[in-house]
């Protein structure tokens, strides 16, 4: 029984989690797959740094074509971060016949359209469940549990470094700068925080979110965007006095076959069922014509929760390798036609 060997890019947060998940549960994968499953190499920046997960030396590379030109590699695993450098080496990993799965909403938003027709073309799965709320098995969900409705609506909370900040700052007084560090340090964080507290990350993932619930492409600049930067401890007394929660809520929404989609602090009344979703935890409403309501819940960062996305993503690979189906059931979206919000 032959192993199924990956190359993963980058071993943080992320991917240490998705060693972890690999090697403890690698009982289940098999139960799954039918084979081992192996990673065989890791790209990393600093092969001397100290890391809480064990890993022999001799995995580690920094050496990217040990990876994307390796014949023994059947799936790149992207999870490290970055956007122009990452598209080119997930273009060759993917012309290379390498299925690809990647965590990376920054780069899906951009380039996500361009990737997943490159992988067709090859013949390759490209799939990115962990880019959008953590742990959540959103995206599957909209393309296939709710593949047969119309979605109208999406509405909800898709960053947890912002989510723990707004909570502690709320429930315990905490400072923003404290608590933004304490989220750093637990691994919630982007490597550059910025896009986490000035809602780009969460634009990210509205967009991604759209296009795969409305079937209609969605530019990042079409995304009306505030962060939560400048929200003050009087912002967040003064609201708690009033009886309501603040958080950095995403919207995406479709009205006479036009789309809209913003990210904003927003002050939810404490009975509002997205208020009492804490911390780093995600939670998105998702409306149907046919279903009505729908709200999925959990985990939206971390080393674990992430990674079990990820790894549920190269499992989807894995059984399609054994189909022989790969290149066919990519998590992309078809669209209806281009289309773009009103005020554009
Ligand atoms: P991280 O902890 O900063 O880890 C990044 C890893 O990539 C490190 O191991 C680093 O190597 C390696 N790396 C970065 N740039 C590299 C380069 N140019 N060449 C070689 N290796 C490089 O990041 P993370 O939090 O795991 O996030 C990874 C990705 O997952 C990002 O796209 C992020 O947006 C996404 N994501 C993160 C979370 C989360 O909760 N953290 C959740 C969902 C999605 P060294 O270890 O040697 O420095
Ligand atoms: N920085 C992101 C967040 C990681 O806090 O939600 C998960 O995508």
């Amino acid at each position: 029984m032959k192993a199924i060997h990956v190359g993963l890019l980058g071993l943080g947060t992320v991917g240490s989690g998705v060693v972890k998940i690999i090697e403890d549960h690698q009982d289940k994968l098999m139960h799954q797959v039918g084979c081992p499953v192996k990673v065989k190499k890791v790209l990393v920046k600093n092969i001397e740094k100290n890391r809480q997960i064990h890993i022999e030396k001799e995995i580690l590379t920094t050496n990217v074509e040990d990876i994307i030109s390796n014949p023994e590699i059947d799936v790149v695993i992207e999870v490290m971060g970055g956007v122009e450098d990452t598209r080119q080496l997930l273009i060759e990993a993917l012309k290379a016949k390498k299925h690809v799965v990647t965590a990376n909403k920054d780069l899906m938003a951009l380039y996500g359209t361009e990737l997943l027709s490159i992988a067709t073309e090859n013949g390759c799965d490209l799939f990115y469940e962990a880019s959008v709320a953590g742990g959540i098995p959103i995206l599957r969900s909209l393309v296939d549990g709710l593949a047969s409705d119309r979605i109208t609506k999406m509405m909800g909370i898709v960053n947890g470094t912002t989510n723990f900040i707004l909570t502690k700052m709320t429930k315990l007084g905490s400072a923003y700068e404290d608590v933004l560090k304490e989220a750093q340090d637990l691994g919630y964080a982007e490597a550059d925080p910025t896009s986490d507290v000035e809602g780009l990350d969460a634009a990210r993932k509205m967009a991604i979110l759209a296009r795969l619930g409305f079937s209609m492409h969605v530019d990042l600049e079409d995304v009306n965007v505030k962060g939560i930067s400048s929200v003050t401890d009087d912002d967040i007394d003064y609201s708690k006095r009033l009886g309501y929660t603040m958080k950095l809520i995403g919207i995406a929404q479709r009205e006479n076959g036009k789309i809209e989609v913003a990210v904003e602090p927003t002050l939810l009344p404490e009975t509002h069922p997205l208020a009492s979703v804490n911390d780093e935890y995600n939670a998105v409403y998702v409306y149907g014509e046919a279903v009505g309501e729908t709200m999925f819940y959990g985990p939206g960062a971390g080393s674990l929760p992430t990674a079990t996305s990820v790894v549920s993503d190269l499992v989807g690979v894995m059984k399609n390798m054994r189909l022989g189906v790969n290149g066919r059931s990519a998590i992309a979206p078809q669209f209806e036609k281009q289309i773009k919000s009103p005020d554009h």
